[in-house]
Parts: C-alpha cells; sequence; structure tokens
C-alpha cells in the first residue's frame, strides 16, 4: 500500500496533526516514462505552512484532500523511464506518502560522489543552497565581514554561520537556548552567540555580541529579531529576508520600527527564494561538497522516523524544538 498524508484542515497558529488525515491507496505501477519509489528521507519546511494556508504564499495553496505537498529523497523500485534503474536514489517533490509514482522528468538522480544520501538532504540539500545563495548573491558576502545570522543552529542557519566563517567574516549566530547556543559557538565555531530566550534586551544583546555593527544581517526569523538587529547596521549593510518564521503565525504582525536605519546606513534589504537559483544548485551543491571533504563544513540532521510523525514534525519547528535540520525518515535507506 502507498500510505499517504493529505491535508484535512488549512491551519490556524502551529500546523499539527488535526491538519491532516491517514489514507492508504494502493501502490500505482509505473506507466510509460514513469518510477515507482520508496520514500526514505522528507525535508520539513517552514513553508509548509503557507502552501497549507489556501492562496496566500508564494505558491499556490494546497486543496484540501490532497497529498501534503513536500520534498525528499526516494529509492527507485520500478521504473518505465529512461535513466532510472531499481536501487537508485533521486530528489523530487515526492509528498508525503511513501510509495509514489513519479514522471522520470521530475526526478533527479543523485550523485553520490559528492555525499552520502543523508548528505544529500543535509548539507548538499535545499536549506543548505539557500544559504549559500543568501549570502553569496544577495548579501554579496566578503571577507571581514561582519555577520549576524538567526535561527543560527536550524537547517538553513548553520550553514549560512559555516559559509560566513569559512569566507573569512566575524559571525554572531542568534539562537533559543543554551544548548543551541553551545551548538552554535563549539560546533559551528561562530564567534559569538545570543540566546535571545535568555530573557535580556535583544538590541542590547546584539550591542554587545556585534561591537562594530552589522554589515550583514540573514534573518531567517523577522519580527523583534530583524527589528534588533537593524538597530545595529553598519553603512552599506545587506539585510538578507530569508524567512519569517516568528511572524508566520503570530496572531498580531509585528510592525518593524527601525526601518529608517537602512536610509540612514545607505542599507539595503532583499529578500529572496531559492526556488529561483534552480539553474545554479550544481554550482551550490559543488561549492558545499568540497567543503564537506576538507571538513570545514558539517551539518546536524535532527531525524524524527516514521511518515506519520511528519505533522508533529512540522509543528516542532514552531515551537524551536529541532536541533537541526528536521527530517522525516520514511523508510531505511
Ligand atoms: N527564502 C527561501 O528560499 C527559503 C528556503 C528555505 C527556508 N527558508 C526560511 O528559512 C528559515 C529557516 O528554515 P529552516 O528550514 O532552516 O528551519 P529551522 O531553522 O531548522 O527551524 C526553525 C527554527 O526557527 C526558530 N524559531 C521558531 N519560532 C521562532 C520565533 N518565534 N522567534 C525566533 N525564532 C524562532 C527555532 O529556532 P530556535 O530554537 O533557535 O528559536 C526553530 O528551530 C525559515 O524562516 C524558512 O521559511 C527560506
Amino acid at each position: 500500500m502507498n500510505r499517504r498524508l493529505l491535508l484535512a484542515a488549512r491551519p490556524s497558529g502551529i500546523p499539527g496533526p488535526l491538519n491532516f488525515t491517514q489514507n492508504d491507496v494502493a501502490i500505482r505501477a509505473p506507466a510509460a516514462d514513469e518510477v515507482l519509489l520508496q520514500t526514505v528521507y522528507l525535508s520539513i519546511d517552514p513553508a509548509m505552512r503557507s502552501w497549507m494556508s489556501a492562496g496566500t504564499g508564494y505558491q499556490p495553496g494546497i486543496e484540501l484532500g490532497e497529498v501534503m505537498r513536500g520534498g525528499g529523497i526516494a529509492r527507485v523500485v520500478e521504473s518505465r523511464a529512461d535513466g532510472f534503474a531499481p536501487g537508485d536514489y533521486v530528489q523530487a517533490r515526492l509528498g508525503w506518502q511513501t510509495h509514489p509514482t513519479i514522471a522520470g522528468r521530475h526526478l533527479q538522480k543523485l550523485d553520490l560522489s559528492l555525499g552520502t544520501i543523508e548528505d544529500w538532504i543535509g548539507p548538499l540539500g535545499l536549506s543548505a543552497v539557500t544559504a549559500y545563495f543568501g549570502l553569496r548573491d544577495i548579501a554579496a558576502l566578503r571577507p571581514n565581514d561582519r555577520v549576524l545570522v538567526s535561527a543560527a543552529a536550524g537547517g538553513v542557519g548553520q550553514i549560512a554561520v559555516q559559509i560566513a566563517r569559512i569566507e573569512g567574516c566575524r559571525v554572531v549566530g542568534i539562537a533559543g537556548g543554551p544548548q543551541k547556543c553551545a551548538y552554535v559557538r563549539n560546533e559551528l565555531r561562530a564567534h559569538d552567540h545570543i540566546d535571545y530566550k535568555a530573557g535580556t534586551d535583544l538590541s542590547a544583546a546584539v550591542a554587545a555580541a556585534c561591537p562594530e555593527g552589522i554589515d550583514v544581517y540573514f534573518d531567517n526569523v523577522g519580527g523583534p529579531t530583524l527589528d534588533a538587529a537593524l538597530a545595529h547596521l553598519r553603512q552599506n549593510a545587506r539585510v538578507v529576508l530569508c524567512g519569517r518564521i516568528s511572524q508566520t503565525h503570530a496572531a498580531e504582525p509585528y510592525g518593524i520600527r527601525n526601518l529608517g536605519k537602512l536610509a540612514s546606513t545607505r542599507g539595503r534589504m532583499q529578500g529572496f527564494l531559492v526556488f529561483n537559483y534552480h539553474d545554479r544548485y550544481e554550482e551550490a551543491r559543488t561549492w558545499l561538497a568540497a567543503r564537506l571533504r576538507d571538513g570545514s563544513l558539517r551539518q546536524r540532521l535532527h531525524v524524527v522516523d516514521g511518515l506519520e510523525q511528519a505533522p508533529v514534525g512540522l509543528g516542532m519547528l514552531f515551537r524551536g524544538e529541532n536541533n537541526g535540520k528536521l527530517v522525516i525518515r520514511v523508510a531505511h535507506a
């Protein structure tokens, strides 16, 4: 059987099991040019909440009763498409299901010379690629930049911290709680950290950790954290709007107060979507794979077992319960 999780109710607040129903259907044998897959890993991403909401995101909303959208890695079980054979590993928009049948043209075969299957869902996956283009293209990162990264222990954030460090910048990571902050300092080797849950004034904490101010703020969270960072921008600063997880389920949106700082510093703030860099994913993965090989880049995966746990996993992101890039292991590789 192909076990599927369908969108049953649109989210209000943090998404979770009540938003989904389980539905088992017969596995569909591949037609010509199609491939039957066994899902191995599913990536769990904050953007999924917006996909669950009708027509409010950057992609069309998922219809109620549809299989939940989601990307991941799968093993080929049976192929009627050129270029794919049983045992190959591919990445694709698989959906939350154990055995999708998908046209070969929608699959990308993994190049396992670049990294392991776990690397492909982690430090070669889309979160890592997001950090790469956010810093390279949007921030136009330069050596010696003073860089601040929020959600620094998360999937995108941990790669952003390390890219900035590797490129010779001074990096400060913001994370929630002492354990995550210790990870940011000791494992990711950021120069300093800010525990935004410590109860101290955030703007004062940014001033203390970034005494010379900020050239690049890589923002994953929005809201008061973005405001605190804006207050400490240097001349010609670049603010990368990668995500705004603190605001996606907020009852009242936070009103940013320090936008004027962009004018006085002649700074710039720019959003981006990783999907627009599709033609350059290979460039990012080549760079990331080289750093994996030389040991300068690492990534912590937070693995939750079982397709049925995907809805719980999604909620974990919004409660800060994930320690690293969150993935669902649907089957062993
Ligand atoms: N632009 C793009 O193309 C693109 C692509 C992928 C991801 N993104 C964005 O990148 C960001 C990170 O995504 P990810 O997949 O790597 O997730 P993640 O950082 O692994 O997980 C989300 C983290 O956000 C933090 N968080 C949750 N609620 C918060 C709040 N109210 N205030 C401050 N921090 C909060 C938590 O970390 P703490 O425990 O440290 O609070 C949590 O672990 C998201 O905003 C996502 O939408 C953008």
